[in-house]
């Protein structure tokens, strides 16, 4: 097995384990998150709801927010899990925190059936806003 292989089977297992804790009552509709940063460490998160709605946070933005209060900066992969058999892409609001960082991140959706989709942030979130154009005032 390839080391890409191996950290790809790996950001998949953690993934789903997340899921598998989502807290998700009233949506009933679980996601798994596992980002792995450039240094090669992984975070993983679930959706957590909140009886009053607004304070629900997504799996994908609770695996960025994890890592990045371990110190990380620079986001190189992103793996979405949910238990369906079709795969679900991330929300807009989780695209642009992933945005954040990593421009140039790689998203993959996986699920239970044999569907996946896979490709660059730019193919998720195309002409983004990002710091770049703060930074360039
Ligand atoms: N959700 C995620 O956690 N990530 C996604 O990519 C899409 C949606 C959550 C939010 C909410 O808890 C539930 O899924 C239904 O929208």
């Amino acid at each position: 097995m390839s080391g890409d292989e191996s950290l790809e089977n790996t950001l998949v297992a953690a993934a789903r384990g997340a899921a598998a804790h989502a807290y998700c009552p009233y949506s009933k509709f679980a996601v798994g998150a596992a980002v792995a940063w450039s240094d090669g460490t992984i975070t993983a998160g679930c959706n957590v709801e909140n009886a009053a709605w607004s304070p629900s946070v997504c799996a994908e933005r609770n695996a960025i927010q994890h890592g990045v209060a371990l110190g990380q900066r620079a986001l190189a992969r992103v793996v979405v899990y949910t238990p369906t058999p079709r795969p679900t892409t991330p929300c807009g609001v989780c695209l642009q925190v992933i945005r954040e960082f990593g421009p140039n991140a790689t998203i993959a959706c996986v699920c239970d059936g044999s569907e996946r989709i896979e490709g660059p942030l730019e193919d998720f979130l195309p002409r983004s806003f990002g710091p770049d154009a703060l930074a360039s005032e």
